[in-house]
């Protein structure tokens, strides 16, 4: 896809805080020179992981430690630390309340827009800190794209929910080189064929499983490398849920996505890592705080997971 992303990413340099190469190739250290950043063993530094891949085999996309959000006074996640791998899917899983949510909006700093939130503790993306003041919000938003519960699309045609990203990011113009974009995006999103003659159509005539593939393909389209979805099938049939589920499994090749599902059945089929967070009650001051109980590979979370309580959630006696 040519997108001239590069020209934006030049601008986010100015910050000093990214390195000039494509993005795919980011390195992981702000602080080293370019030279040690390409001669660097993706993820040489990190400690084994039990039961998952490697770390070693996986770069880091984003480092989360002891990150907490409040609501105003209201703490909802507390001290969370994970790592979050490139080309993989990372579920986010537990009960209602528990700031999943919360935890992923601040992967691209969607919470900013929220006037009360505030968070502490630590969040590197490609070891770059999120939260850094002269890292550009916008920016952030669009290398990492999102994906709502409730297919959005905007009272447009389907090609102009497509260009809306692009255009506005200065990728490109109207024009062949925005229809490559479109149509490029569309196909990712597996829904190429089933919209390719009827492009200048309202979007909201789409069914809800191609208004959810038409909202990929919209934050596909400004070339991100993070795909963060709040469970993007709640509002979906079975047929629909499981175009969205081979969907993503094709788009891990070149995105990292972060999802958030209430269906242990998803995560267990999508998911290569599965966090899960429950939710702490203070009986003293009545308060509710989400926590991360268990972060690890799907497959060990699902078959022996290490805490008590990550068992009784997967396995239905809790939640
Ligand atoms: N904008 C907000 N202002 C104040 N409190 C909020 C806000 N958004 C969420 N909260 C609170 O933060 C806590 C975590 O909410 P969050 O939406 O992250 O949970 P969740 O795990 O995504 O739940 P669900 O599974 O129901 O979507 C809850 O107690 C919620 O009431
Ligand atoms: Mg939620």
């Amino acid at each position: 896809m040519t997108t001239g992303h590069d020209t934006r990413l030049d601008s986010f340099n100015d910050t000093g805080l990214y390195p000039p190469n494509n993005h795919r190739d980011r390195p992981e250290d702000p602080d080293m020179t370019a030279t040690d950043q390409r001669t660097q063993e993706p993820g040489a530094d990190s400690a084994p992981h039990d039961g998952a891949e490697p770390e070693t085999e996986r770069t880091v996309i984003f480092d989360v430690e002891d990150l907490n959000v409040y609501y105003g006074d209201f703490r909802a996640v507390r001290d969370a630390s994970l790592k979050v791998h490139k080309n993989e899917i990372t579920a986010f899983i537990g009960p209602s309340g528990c700031g999943k949510t919360t935890l992923l909006r601040c992967f691209n700093r969607m919470n900013d827009l929220i006037e009360t939130a505030r968070v502490t503790g630590s969040l590197r993306y490609h070891g770059v800190d999120l939260y850094h003041p002269k890292v550009d919000s916008v920016e952030v938003r669009r290398q990492i794209g999102m994906v709502f519960q409730k297919p959005n699309p905007f009272p447009k045609s389907i090609w102009a929910n497509v260009a809306y990203g692009p255009r506005v990011a200065g990728l490109a113009k109207k024009g062949p080189a925005m229809d490559d974009i479109v149509e490029n995006s569309l196909r990712k999103a597996a829904l190429w064929d089933e919209v390719k003659d009827r492009l200048d159509d309202n979007a909201l005539g789409l069914s809800g499983g191609q208004q959810q593939r038409l909202c990929i393909a919209r934050a596909i389209a400004t070339d991100p490398d993070v795909l963060l979805m709040d469970e993007p099938c709640s509002a979906l049939d079975p047929i629909a849920t499981t175009r969205i589920e081979e969907l993503m499994q094709g788009l891990k090749d070149d995105y990292s996505i972060v999802i958030v599902t209430h269906n242990m059945q998803q995560a267990a089929r999508v998911s290569d890592r599965t966090a899960f967070f429950s939710v702490e009650v203070n009986p003293e001051s009545d308060t509710r705080t989400g926590i991360l109980v268990e972060y690890d590979s799907t497959q060990k979370m699902f078959s022996n997971p290490a805490d008590e309580r990550t068992e009784n959630y997967v396995t239905g006696r809790f939640g």
